[in-house]
């Protein structure tokens, strides 16, 4: 270790406001900052306060002004449709600023929201960076999220025009999307103003006169708009990530400390120079799309891949190695879980010999858990550093990492390697003291945490407080538990609360209970994820039945299956669940969740001492078989 790595950490959080001071000249200002670190509203913390920019001109406008403006700056590459298409930073430029124009003459000025909803395609990432030329306030909502999620966030945000497309491509069929936005405006109290949609060749969308506006024909009339500025405590966007309960959290994020954050992240974290290729197989629905596919590559300059297909199956185990060797990709990001599916297809690498890999450089993962085996595997088969990098929806980048423009660190499989600059990492006891090395506490963050980091939630600053704040007055609760070793080196193991990861994607327990709870025959339930060994995890549901339920069971199931698909969406993938007599509770009758998730894993787990009848344990154990859980492995104790 040359030492490069503690210098930067220690300067980041001895001196803040002299590092992130050197980190701002990576973004061009229309005024400066008066504040670096603005802390007279603690909790609060407002990076940059008083300074002026716009975070699109800052991505798309100065690179064309700086000489870039023919290099790609989006490449759409769908294996899904077979169609890849390049566009560059000047083409870019014409097309957000003449989108903007669009929502402006759709009544959407700075401050408004607009949803977006729309599949991998490159107008989803127009649609963001014209919102931030206006000084709008974009909240991107996955695709795979069903009507009621959108209505809750149409709700929530207030949108005056949500942006989407005729429908979204996944291996096995189209999914038409004009309904299901039809449906959420039907089921929200808020009526926005206008949509715009794409219209894309594999589904019609019915457009309802004066209110749904054909992108390509808004677009062909358009009067360009030019960038607005905005204040850097501005917000840039809300995104809306599961918490303990159905009403998501609006994770807002503001505009210079994101765009100082992100800039800086490419070269310290990811090590990308300016130019180069930068891929981060996720969707713009999540985080990672956020920072990663949009406004981290095009802040720094890079050409980014916007990739409509799945990493197998379209049309095979070799898409990502194909993509990565036709466009030249120095870098990919992608979790865990796309690699556990090429590697269950393709075990032996054979199709990543294929493919001309000589300028991939390096692999980063995040998003679950890495496990050492998926780490290892793709380390050997691709010959290139797999850095293991953890952070959040709430944080925006990443927390803990091996900072490869800073000074590559050894590698520990299974740990994301150590703080970020800029993250002071406490590992913390029910009291709030820091836990020696080896010992596992609640992760948390002392405060301030950098630039990027969640300001508050959307017009819930109270809420922020509680969920995050409240805990441990001057941390910042990351939710996840775990240790630091004795080289300071972070091992993220569990979450704290009723929060899942499937396939990467985040997702609350307490918001499939409450769907299934809203079955009639249900008098009460219970859901909790199982160790899965393709996505890491999966949500497994237990249901009592309401006495005199008159169904069969079968059907209950398929009904439950079918009610959390419509109520959440397909990305839940919630498709275990079964019927038990009564759920196992302590005497003051909370549901043990934890101790079912260790029988169903196959773990040992201690009897709790204040449970109302321990044999239920035994019962629950039999109930969990028939759907492939509850080994024998697990003792009791
Ligand atoms: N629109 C509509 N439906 C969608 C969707 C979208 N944008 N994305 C996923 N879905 C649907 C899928 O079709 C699937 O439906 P099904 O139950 O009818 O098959 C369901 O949601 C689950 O999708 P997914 O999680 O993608 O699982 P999968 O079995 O189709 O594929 C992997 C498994 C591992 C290949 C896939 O999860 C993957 O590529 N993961 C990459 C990791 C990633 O992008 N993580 C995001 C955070 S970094
Ligand atoms: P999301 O907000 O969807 O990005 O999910 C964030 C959560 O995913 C974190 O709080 C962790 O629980 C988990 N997570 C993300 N990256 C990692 C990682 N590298 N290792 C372990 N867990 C991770």
């Amino acid at each position: 270790m040359s030492g490069e790595y503690q210098a930067s950490y220690r300067m980041s959080l001895e001196q803040p406001e002299e590092f992130w001071g050197v980190a701002a000249k990576g973004i061009d200002w229309i005024k400066q900052t008066e504040r670096v670190l603005d802390d007279s509203r603690k909790p609060f913390y407002h990076w940059f306060a008083g300074a002026e920019l716009n975070t699109c001109y800052n991505a798309v406008d100065r690179h064309v002004e700086n000489g870039r403006g023919e290099q790609d700056a989006i490449i759409y590459d769908s294996p899904i449709t077979g169609v890849i298409e390049k566009i560059s930073y000047r083409q870019l430029l014409d097309q957000v600023s003449r989108f903007a124009g669009v929502l402006r003459a759709n009544g959407v000025d700075k401050g408004d929201r607009v949803i977006i909803y729309m599949p991998m395609i490159p107008q989803a990432v127009v649609a963001m960076l014209a919102c931030a030329r206006l000084g709008a306030i974009h909240s991107v909502v996955f695709g795979g999220f069903a009507s009621k999620e959108l209505a809750t966030r149409i709700d929530d945000a207030q949108p005056k025009v949500i942006v989407s497309a005729s429908c979204g491509i996944e291996p096995s069929r189209v999914i038409a999307y004009k309904p299901l936005l039809d449906e959420a405006i039907e089921l929200s109290t808020y009526k926005p103003a206008h949509t715009v949609i794409v219209k894309r060749p594999q589904a019609e969308a019915v457009m309802m006169e004066g209110r749904d506006v054909d992108w390509d024909t808004a677009m062909a009339a358009a009067e360009p708009a030019d960038c607005v500025p905005v204040a850097a405590t501005d917000p840039l966007y809300i995104l809306y990530t599961s918490g303990t309960t159905g009403q998501p959290k609006g994770i807002v994020r503001d505009n210079g400390g994101h765009a100082v954050a992100l800039h800086w992240s490419m070269k310290a974290v990811y090590d990308v120079e300016p130019g180069e290729v930068y891929w981060a197989a996720s969707d713009v629905g999540w985080v990672v799309g956020h920072s990663y596919i949009v406004y981290g590559p095009l802040l720094n300059g890079n050409t980014t891949i916007v990739f409509e297909g799945k990493p197998v199956g379209t049309p095979d185990p070799g898409t990502f190695w194909r993509i990565i060797s036709q466009h030249k990709v120095s870098v990919l990001f992608t979790a865990p879980t796309a690699f556990r599916a090429i590697k269950k297809e393709d075990p032996d690498g054979t199709y990543i010999r294929k493919y001309d890999l000589s300028g991939f450089r390096t692999l980063f993962l995040a998003g679950e858990r890495c496990d050492p085996d998926t780490l290892n595997w793709a380390e050997e088969k691709l010959g290139v550093p797999v850095i293991d990098h953890w952070w959040q929806t709430e944080t925006g980048w990443a927390i803990a990492a091996n900072c490869m423009g800073i000074e590559p660190l050894a590698v520990k499989p299974g740990s994301p390697t150590c703080a970020v600059p800029g993250y002071d990492v406490r590992v913390l006891d029910e009291r709030g003291q820091s836990v020696a090395p080896g010992e596992i506490g609640s992760i948390s963050i002392k405060l301030p945490m950098p630039p990027g980091c969640l300001p508050t939630l959307w017009n819930a600053d109270q809420r922020y407080i509680d969920a995050y704040l409240r805990q441990y007055p001057g941390y910042y609760l990351t939710g996840d538990a775990g240790y630091k070793d004795e080289d300071d080196y972070l091992w993220i193991m569990s979450r704290i609360d009723d929060v899942i990861n499937v396939a990467g994607h985040r997702l609350s327990t307490g918001a499939i209970e409450e769907v299934l709870a809203s079955h009639p025959a249900v008098a009460e339930c219970a859901t909790f994820g199982v160790i899965d060994q393709l996505k890491g995890e999966l949500p497994l549901g237990l249901v009592v039945l309401k006495a005199g339920a008159d169904i069969d069971e079968a059907t209950l199931r398929q009904e439950l299956v079918q009610l959390v698909r419509s109520q959440i969406g397909a990305v839940a993938a919630f498709k275990l669940v079964t019927v038990v007599h009564r759920l196992p509770k302590t005497r003051s009758g909370k549901i043990l969740r934890g101790t079912m998730k260790k029988i169903a894993d196959g773990q040992d787990y201690k009897v709790p001492a204040t449970i109302d009848d321990p044999a239920i344990l035994a019962e629950i154990r039999e109930a969990l078989k028939p759907l492939g859980y509850a080994p024998k492995t697990g003792k009791e104790s």
